[in-house]
C-alpha cells in the first residue's frame, strides 16, 4: 500500500499506442499494466517495471521497431534490478556494496517514489528507492536525448541517518542489461604513442573489464560498443555504445551469464576507494552515457559525436571554429627565448597560422624536464622582461598567444616543493616515485587547490594569454594522504578529481573567453569529464601520419573531429620520409596544427605550407562540424577514406589515403579496392567535384556506383571537395 501511495504518476497511460498517438510525443511514459516507465529515444525503448514486490526492474533496451511492451518483453530480462545491490544472491555485477554502522553489508532496495524532470531541456526520470530497514535512499536518475539515442544514467546516495556514517565501498553509476545473445566488444586499447587503437573481441561467460587504476587512459579510453555477435556492418545493424563522464579511476564491467545475458555495469573503480558517507550527506555519482542505434558502428559514432559536439563541449567554444595554431615544443623543446619564439611566430603568420603557443620551457627553472614544474612564474633569464612584451609583438602581428601548462605536477627541484615537501602524493616510509622526474601535486587538498587557482589566475591575469594548454605527464603512484583524517584516507582519488574539475571550473569562469587544450603525453586522458571543460584535445605525441591515420580513426570512433589536435612536424618515426603534403592531409582531418621549426623551411615549404593551411580554412567547418563518414578503416585496409558531410548535404569533403603501392585487394577485386563509394549526401542532388575536372555526378551515383579511387601511388592523398552544383 505504501508503494502505491507514494508512486506519483506524472502521465498516466493505458498502453504505449495510445501515447504514440500523442502529439507531444514525450521522451519518458509512465504506463500502468505492467506499472513502470518507457523510455524513448528515436531508435531505442528502455523499460523498467515496478514489480508487486517495490523492485524497479529493468525489461527492456533494445530496438523501438519490435518493442512490445505489453508481451514478451516482460519476461525480457527477468528479474534485473535498475540498481543490483550487494545483498541477498549475489547473481549480479552490484552497482552498490555498503556497509552500515552495525557492519551489516547487505542492502535491500524498495521503491519510494518517482518523478519525471525537465534536466536542461531533456526529460529526466528520477526514481527514489530506499534501504528497507538502514537510512540509505538511493535516488536513480535516467535524462533522455532522443535525437542522439542516449541516455545519460547516474545515481545519488543518501544517508537519512541523524548519527552514523554509512561506508561506501563501491557505487556504480548504471547498470544496463542486454537480451540473451551472443556479444562482441568494441573498445580502444594503446600505450604511449600508440593511443585510440581499436580492438574487437568476443565476450565469453564470465567478466570482461575495461579500467583504470592509475589516472590514464592510455590502455583504453572509458568507451565501448557491443554488439550482437552476427552483426558486424559498419552502417546497419545493433549497436549498443557508452562511455563515462569521468576522468579519473574508473571501470566498466561486461558481465555475461551462461543464458546469454550482458550486463554492463560502469562508474568511477573503487578500487582502493572507500567513501564515508556521513549523516546526512549525498554522493553523486558521474554519468554513464549509453546509447543505441541500428545504424552500426558509423551510427554509433554519429550519435556519440554529435552528442558531445552539440551538448557536452564548453558552451563559450561549443560553436567557434578551432583557429590554426602553431606550437614550438618540436621546433625548441625547453630551449625557449623570445627572439626564436618571434622568428618563429613571424612565419608562422606569414603561412596562415592563427594561434601562436609556447609549450614547455617558459617557466623558472625549466631548463630540460628535472626542474620548474609547480613554479608558476616566468623564467627571468630566458625573458628578461617577462613574456608580456613579446606576447604583445605576437598579437600585434594579427595572432592570439597560448601557453603550456602542467599544474597537477610538481619537480622536486622546485620551489614549490622545497616549500611544501607535504604537498605531493606520499605514503610514510615509501618510495615517493617519480615519473619524467616529477611528483604529482595532491589536488585533494585545499591548500594545493588555492595555490594553483592564485598562481594560474595570476599567470592568465598578468598576460594576454588566449589559449591555456593543460598536460599531465606521469601516471599516479603512492596515493597516499598522510595528514588526512582516516575516514579520508581512501576517498583522495575522488576528491582529487572532484578538485581538478572545481580548478578547471573556476579558471574558466574567471577567464570565460580563453580555449583550453587537454593534453596528457599525448591523448592520456580524453574522456567526456576533460571534454566538457576542454575545448579540443592533442591526442598523441606520435605524429607520423600513417600511425596517424590509425590513432584518429581510433579517435572519431568515440570523439568529434573539432576535439582532435593534430599538428605536422619533422619526426619521422619508421625512417618513412612521408612528404609535408601528406602529412598536412592527415593532419586537416582535425584540428590543425603546425609543430616544425619553420625557421628552416625553404620558401617552397613554405608556400606549399600557405597553401594548405588556406585549403584547411576553406574546409574546416565541414571538418570541425560535419558529420563523419568513416569510409575506409586503416585497420581493414592499407588505405583510408574520411568523409565530412554538411547538415544540408549542400557539401562534402573527402579525404583518401594511401598507406602503400599495392592496396589490399586491388588486382584480385579490382571493383572494391579501386572505387571510393561516399555517403550522407542527398541522393537527387547534382554535386561538381572540382578535383576530378570539375565532373558532375549525382548524389545517388557517387554513393550506389562509386567513383574511382582518386589516390596512386604509396603515401600519396587526396582530398576531394564536394559541392552542390548550381
Ligand atoms: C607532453 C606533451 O604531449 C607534448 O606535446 C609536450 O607538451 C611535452 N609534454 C612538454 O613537456
Amino acid at each position: 500500500m505504501k508503494i502505491i501511495r507514494y508512486f506519483i504518476i506524472s502521465l498516466f497511460l493505458n498502453s504505449f499506442q495510445a501515447q504514440a498517438q500523442q502529439e507531444n510525443n514525450p521522451a519518458i511514459i509512465t504506463t500502468d499494466n505492467p506499472r513502470g516507465w518507457i523510455i524513448q529515444t528515436r531508435s531505442s525503448a528502455y523499460q523498467l517495471v515496478l514489480t508487486k514486490e517495490g523492485q524497479v526492474q529493468q525489461v527492456y533496451y533494445g530496438t523501438k521497431d519490435q518493442f512490445n511492451y505489453q508481451k514478451k518483453n516482460a519476461q525480457w530480462i527477468n528479474g534485473a534490478d535498475e540498481i543490483p545491490v550487494r545483498g541477498a544472491f549475489p547473481t549480479k555485477t552490484p552497482l552498490l556494496e555498503v556497509v552500515f554502522a552495525d557492519h551489516v553489508r547487505d542492502a535491500e532496495l524498495a521503491f519510494v517514489n518517482a518523478e519525471i524532470l525537465n534536466i536542461e531541456g531533456c526529460q529526466a526520470l528520477k526514481i527514489i528507492q530506499k534501504d528497507k530497514y538502514y537510512p540509505l535512499e538511493i535516488t536513480s536518475f535516467i535524462r533522455v536525448l532522443p535525437e542522439f539515442d542516449i541516455l545519460e544514467k547516474w545515481v545519488s546516495v543518501k544517508n537519512t541517518d541523524k548519527k552514523n556514517s554509512i561506508q561506501i565501498e563501491n557505487l556504480q553509476s548504471a547498470s544496463v542489461n542486454l537480451p540473451s545473445d551472443a556479444y562482441n566488444l568494441t573498445h580502444m586499447a594503446g600505450e604511449w604513442g600508440h593511443e585510440f587503437q581499436l580492438r574487437n573481441t568476443k565476450l565469453t561467460e564470465g567478466v570482461k573489464t575495461l579500467q583504470a587504476r592509475d589516472f590514464k587512459s592510455f590502455t583504453n579510453p572509458n568507451w565501448f560498443m557491443v554488439r550482437p555477435g552476427d552483426e558486424s556492418g559498419d552502417t546497419s545493424g545493433a549497436a549498443w555504445f557508452g562511455t563515462l563522464q569521468y576522468s579519473g579511476n574508473w571501470r566498466i564491467d561486461f558481465d555475461k551469464a551462461f543464458n546469454g545475458r550482458l550486463q554492463i555495469v560502469g562508474g568511477i573503480n573503487f578500487w582502493d576507494t572507500n567513501w564515508d558517507l556521513k549523516a546526512g550527506t549525498t554522493f553523486e555519482t558521474p554519468k554513464f552515457i549509453i546509447g543505441y542505434t541500428r545504424s552500426g558502428s558509423e551510427g554509433a559514432a554519429q550519435n556519440l559525436t554529435a552528442y558531445i559536439r552539440k551538448t557536452i563541449l564548453p558552451k563559450q567554444w561549443r560553436n567557434k571554429l578551432r583557429p590554426v595554431l602553431y606550437n614550438s615544443w618540436y621546433a625548441t623543446a625547453f630551449n625557449v627565448n623570445e627572439e626564436q619564439q618571434l622568428a618563429l611566430a613571424k612565419i608562422a603568420k606569414e603561412i596562415g597560422v592563427e594561434l601562436f603557443v609556447i609549450d614547455d620551457g617558459w617557466f623558472k627553472g625549466r631548463n630540460d624536464d628535472h626542474a620548474g614544474l609547480g613554479d608558476w612564474t616566468v623564467d627571468k633569464k630566458k625573458f628578461p622582461d617577462g613574456l608580456q612584451p613579446m606576447i604583445k609583438k605576437i598579437n600585434e602581428m594579427g595572432m592570439d598567444f597560448g601557453i603550456w601548462v602542467e599544474p597537477e605536477m610538481v619537480n622536486p627541484n622546485s620551489d614549490l616543493y622545497r616549500a611544501h615537501p607535504d604537498w605531493v602524493f606520499n605514503f610514510p616510509h615509501r618510495t615517493r616515485h617519480e615519473g619524467r622526474n616529477q611528483l604529482m601535486l595532491n589536488l585533494a587538498r585545499e591548500d594545493v587547490y588555492q595555490y594553483l587557482l592564485k598562481s594560474l589566475s595570476a599567470l592568465l591575469s598578468e598576460n594576454n594569454i588566449k589559449f591555456i594548454k593543460w598536460d599531465h605527464n606521469r601516471t599516479l603512484s603512492e596515493p597516499g594522504w598522510p595528514d588526512a583524517p582516516a575516514d579520508k584516507q581512501r576517498e583522495v582519488r575522488i576528491r582529487y578529481i572532484d578538485n581538478l574539475y572545481r580548478l578547471i571550473d573556476s579558471l574558466r569562469s574567471r577567464f570565460p573567453d580563453v580555449q583550453f587544450e587537454d593534453c596528457s603525453s599525448g591523448g592520456g586522458r580524453v574522456d567526456l569529464g576533460m571534454l566538457s571543460r576542454m575545448d579540443q584535445a592533442w591526442a598523441s605525441d606520435n605524429t607520423d601520419p600513417v600511425d596517424r591515420l590509425f590513432i584518429q580513426y581510433g579517435y572519431l570512433s568515440a570523439f568529434p573531429a573539432n576535439t582532435m589536435v593534430s599538428w605536422i612536424t619533422h619526426e619521422d618515426w619508421h625512417a618513412l620520409k612521408a612528404t609535408l603534403d601528406y602529412k598536412f592531409d592527415v593532419a586537416m582531418s582535425g584540428v590543425l596544427g603546425i609543430g616544425y621549426d619553420i625557421t628552416k623551411w625553404t620558401d617552397a615549404e613554405k608556400k606549399l605550407a600557405a597553401a594548405k593551411i588556406a585549403k584547411y580554412k576553406e574546409i574546416r567547418s565541414l571538418v570541425q562540424f560535419g558529420t563523419l563518414y568513416r569510409l575506409i578503416s586503416p585497420f581493414k585496409e592499407n588505405r583510408s577514406a574520411l568523409q565530412y558531410v554538411a547538415d544540408d548535404q549542400s557539401s562534402a569533403v573527402v579525404f583518401c589515403y594511401n598507406m602503400a603501392e599495392y592496396l589490399n585487394g586491388s588486382i584480385e577485386q579490382a571493383q572494391e579496392a579501386n572505387t571510393l563509394k561516399l555517403r550522407g549526401l542527398s541522393s537527387n542532388t547534382s554535386y561538381k567535384i572540382p578535383q576530378l575536372n570539375n565532373e558532375i555526378y549525382k548524389g545517388d551515383f557517387l554513393m550506389k556506383v562509386g567513383i574511382t579511387w582518386p589516390v596512386k601511388g604509396a603515401y600519396k592523398s587526396v582530398i576531394l571537395q564536394v559541392q552542390k552544383a548550381e
